[in-house]
């Protein structure tokens, strides 16, 4: 059994920690998955201060539905286990989810997973908070099979190609933008780390798309990584989080359409028969599979 809370992860939006303002703003935006970052999007002369506008944040917004993450700084780091300490000190109850960047190996998940365990005891805290982790090393990509089974804490792999084209030296001028390679640069990164999501139960969510000027390239790449079986994909700007959202969320005419194929299908196996026509095509137990996964997205999303 898992112990795994379910959390929708179509949209995570990504909000500098040390900007008041965005956190206000991100507060209100009715995004599935918001997470306040202590790394990349703060200077290091903020770091430290941010931590604290990270916890008023947290504690003192509505943050209506929307799942509260905050991204702390990587294990190499002089900052990131104090930006455990503090914010979860902070927040305690009103934190959802951490979330680790530049993780290694299995063992860096399983430090941050044992750290939160003794705060959570220490704390007394009544619900656990949960772990997200970044691959965007290519150690990380290497291990990705071991990252993902590291501990039951972890609910949620992010491919983040803009430290990972540094890390593998691929040639890009735009985080998450086009490169002129021939197919799709991120064919194999992303098939290998949400096979290995999927194997553990947990979700696979695509990383940046930096030029958030161009609405349709975006949607384009949120297409590519929900064919593969992703659930979602990263927002840095208020303007992309709706295209996520709706890429990642079944159309009502899918949905509609899994549920009657899913009944006919019961109906031929009431019969006793495996295998029947449906619209002109061959339905069997494996096509049923298939849009299984749209009628779960649908039962999720209420809809
Ligand atoms: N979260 C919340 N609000 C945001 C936001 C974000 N990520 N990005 C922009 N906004 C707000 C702005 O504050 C502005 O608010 P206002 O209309 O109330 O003044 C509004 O959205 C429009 O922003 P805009 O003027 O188009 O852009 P900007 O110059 O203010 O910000 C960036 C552009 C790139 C600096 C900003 O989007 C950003 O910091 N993004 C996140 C970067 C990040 O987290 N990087 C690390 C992960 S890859
Ligand atoms: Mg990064």
């Amino acid at each position: 059994m898992t112990l795994r809370p379910h959390r929708n992860r179509r949209c995570q939006l990504s909000v500098p920690g040390s900007s008041e303002k965005m956190m206000q703003k991100a507060a209100g935006l009715g995004v599935d998955y918001v997470f306040l970052d202590l790394e990349d999007a703060v200077a290091p002369s903020e770091k430290r201060p941010s931590r604290k506008r990270i916890v008023d944040a947290l504690n003192g917004l509505d943050w209506g539905r929307t799942t509260r993450c905050v991204r702390i700084n990587d294990l190499t780091t002089e900052y990131a286990y104090e930006d455990i300490i503090e914010v979860v000190e902070g927040a305690r109850e009103n934190l959802d989810v951490i979330m680790l960047p530049k993780a290694m190996s299995a063992s860096d998940v399983q430090f941050v997973d044992k750290l939160l365990s003794m705060m959570e005891k220490k704390l007394g805290l009544k619900k656990r908070i949960g772990l997200d982790a970044l691959v965007e090393e290519v150690e990380a990509m290497m291990l990705v099979e071991e990252i993902a089974a590291s501990t039951p804490r972890l609910e949620c792999l992010i491919f983040g190609m803009g430290d990972y084209s540094a890390s593998q030296g691929v040639s890009m001028r735009d985080i998450g933008g086009p490169t002129g390679y021939p197919g799709d640069v991120w064919h194999y990164q992303r098939q290998k780390m949400t096979i290995a999501c999927r194997v553990n139960r947990i979700d696979a969510v695509d990383g940046p798309y930096g030029n958030f000027k161009a609405p349709d390239a975006f949607r384009e790449e949120c297409r590519r990584a929900m064919i593969l079986g992703m659930v979602g994909k990263w927002a840095i700007h208020p303007s992309q989080v709706e295209i996520a959202q709706q890429v990642f969320s079944p159309l009502p005419e899918e949905v509609e359409r899994a549920r009657a194929m899913k009944k006919a299908y019961e109906e031929a196996l009431a019969q006793g028969i495996g295998a029947v026509q449906y619209e002109g095509k061959m339905i069997d137990i494996a096509a049923v599979r298939i849009v299984n996964n749209i009628i779960d997205k649908a039962d999720r999303l209420g809809m």
